[in-house]
């Protein structure tokens, strides 16, 4: 979900919408503000659906004031309908929350404060708070919050304002994300910084387990216990410009163009006119790396698909066993972590509440914690040990393109990085690689020049019910974020399948014409891929196969081919995966899908 609230001077709606506008990226199941309007009364709208529908009904009315609090949401607990959006309200509407995260005793203190006769009006888990802080409210409000969050168990990033103190507005951060924008004569907080750098690049980065409370002219953060704490503020060098869409129709073509940049700006700065490889701020030292004995790798979403090539990679490159995981499952699943691992995370957004979890357990039983992110400053990149910055930008569809690529060009470097230190790679051989990696952005663009065959591949395949995506090796783990990236906007059921394992099981699904989508990329996998395809064919299937320029021989074999510029093997799934990208992109376009924001999703998933 995405927060904003404002204080000052303004007309709050405006500026309400426009930080909401910003966030919803984290969520679009409905929205919501809660203004305290001139006759100091909460003024309160929210609506099922996009924000677009709150627009269109506050369009009319005439809401005025200069303090408010506004919600994007994404459902957890109560389906998207009017009553359970946010703001809420305690019964006697002195007292507006909004609040992203799940408090997990909700149940519990509903009751009790059933119990004690107050009533509710939506199914969140939310509504307990500002109920709670009504409970606890004796003439002072931020003792009144405190109270309350000592009562709440589980994540949470809440902003309250009250009609009793009308001058502030109170931020609490417990596991979710929380920013403030730092003004003159007026104040902001958001869950995120593009909601307010149309007004400040002055921001203060809020901690796990503190709180702010925002008055005009002033801003006072504490911890929960209330030590008040000083915080220097973090300038945001980056423009809004890059965080909108610039002549495309959308956000996720976008992206997909701006991958040849990312992934220069992730690339060169990574790499020094020498050619080797430079990591600055990554303390992992020769001696280090000798005597871990695993590596985990743990994300979310595509992060996890970045991940599974990077295990292969560091397992080539630098001998050292990695295992994966994703994030929900991960601490589940007792890992084996003590202080001889080494902890890669990945995140986009370096907010995933899984993925946060998943480092600081790792954190806690010892292990040295390294996250690949793309976000400055955000909670995963703050709490691992190192960083290693995918400079990809701002990235807003909700599914991920540049952010993936540059992730895997992350890992490229960082088994390089690994191999080279643990004496386990040639000269020749790192030298090489380093030299076809720095051609990869040119090729990727040379692959954006000419996409007419993708998108005619993609016109045809709009009425399909089922999608198979397969491949060997890395071309599998390419193929799991094709699929990935087709359901994501598409919503067509898609899977990828290891090749070789087709056979036991999944080619029952083969029929006549299913279209399945066929990765070969691999030379020493390419002879055994052909018989795969073979085996696909000879079901029925409608075979589109990614193979790179010059192996012509699978025309036999595939009804159209895609041909990629020929690069190394372990790293070609940084071209492979573009056309995949593009093939989803205009199947969701054709079939008119909301392509940067599909049903039921959201960018940014602050919930476990
Ligand atoms: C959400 C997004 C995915 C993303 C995943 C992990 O589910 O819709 O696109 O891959 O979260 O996000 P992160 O920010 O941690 O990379």
């Amino acid at each position: 979900c995405g927060i904003v609230g404002y204080i000052g001077n303004r007309d709050s709606v405006n500026v309400l919408i426009d930080g909401l506008e910003k966030l919803e990226y984290r969520g679009y199941d409905s929205a919501g503000i809660a203004i305290l309007n001139d006759n100091n009364n909460i003024e309160m709208k929210k609506y099922k659906g996009r924000l677009a529908i709150l627009k269109e009904n506050i369009k009319e009315v005439n809401i005025k004031g200069n303090l408010g609090i506004g919600h994007t949401r994404w459902a957890t607990h109560g389906e998207p309908s009017d009553r359970n959006s946010h703001p809420h309200l305690n019964p006697s509407k002195t007292i507006s929350v909004v609040h992203n995260g799940i408090i997990e005793n909700f149940n519990q203190l509903r009751e009790e404060l059933q119990g004690k006769g107050y009533e509710f009006l939506s199914e969140t888990d939310t509504e307990v708070i500002p109920h709670l802080i009504d409970y606890y409210y004796n003439g002072n409000l931020l003792d009144a919050i405190k109270k309350a969050i000592e009562r709440l168990e589980g994540a949470f990033a809440i902003v309250v304002m009250s009609k009793e103190e009308p001058e502030k507005l109170i931020a609490v951060r417990k596991d979710s994300p929380l920013i403030i924008g730092v003004g003159e004569g007026e104040n902001f907080i958001a869950s995120d910084i593009p909601a307010v750098i149309n007004y400040t690049r002055k921001i203060y980065l809020l901690e796990n387990e503190e709180m702010a409370v925002l008055e005009k002219d002033n801003i006072s953060i504490m911890d929960f216990k209330g030590n008040v704490i000083e915080k220097e503020i973090y300038n945001v060098t980056w423009d809004i410009s890059q965080a909108e869409k610039g002549g495309y129709d959308h956000f996720m073509i976008k992206e997909i163009f701006e991958q040849p940049k990312a992934l220069r700006d992730t690339i060169s700065p990574r790499i020094t006119k020498d050619g080797s490889i430079k990591l600055d701020n990554i303390n992992i030292t020769k001696e280090y790396i000798k005597n871990i004995n695993k590596i985990y790798i743990v994300a979310c979403g595509t992060a996890y698909h970045a991940g599974i090539v990077g295990k292969s990679l560091i397992e080539k490159y630098a001998k050292i066993p990695v295992l994966t995981d994703v994030a929900s499952e991960f601490r589940y699943n007792n890992p084996f972590i003590d202080e001889k691992t080494l902890m890669i995370v990945v995140s986009q957004s370096g907010e995933t509440a899984d993925t946060l979890a998943a480092l600081r357990l790792a954190k806690e039983k010892g292990a040295r914690t390294l996250a690949l992110c793309n976000v400055v400053g955000s909670s995963i990149a703050r709490e691992a040990d190192d960083v290693f910055y995918t400079w990809a930008g701002p990235e807003i569809a909700v599914a991920s393109t540049k952010a993936y690529t540059t992730q895997v060009a992350a890992f490229i470097i960082i088994a390089l990085y690994l191999g080279k230190l643990n004496e386990n790679i040639s000269d020749s051989e790192y030298n090489t690689i380093l030299k076809e990696v720095i051609k990869l952005p040119e090729k990727v663009d040379y692959i954006l020049n000419d996409i007419f065959k993708v998108k005619d591949i993609a016109s045809n395949m709009m009425n399909q019910d089922d999608i198979f995506f397969i491949g060997r090796g890395i071309d599998y783990n390419v193929a799991m974020e094709g699929s990935l990236k087709l359901k994501e906007v598409s919503y067509i059921h898609s899977e990828a399948m290891a090749a070789g394992e087709l056979k036991h099981g999944t080619l029952a699904l083969i029929e006549e014409g299913t279209p399945v989508i066929a990765l070969a990329t691999q030379d020493n996998l390419y002879d055994k891929m052909i018989s795969n395809i073979r085996e696909v064919k000879a079901r029925g299937g409608y075979i589109i196969a990614v193979s790179k320029e010059g192996n012509t021989s699978i025309e036999k074999s595939a009804d159209k081919v895609i041909y990629i510029p020929d690069t190394m093997d372990d790293i070609i799934g940084i071209l492979s995966i573009i056309p995949l990208q593009l093939i989803s992109y205009y199947v969701a376009l054709g079939k008119n899908c909301d392509v940067d924001k599909p049903r039921n999703l959201a960018k940014s998933v602050t919930v476990e």
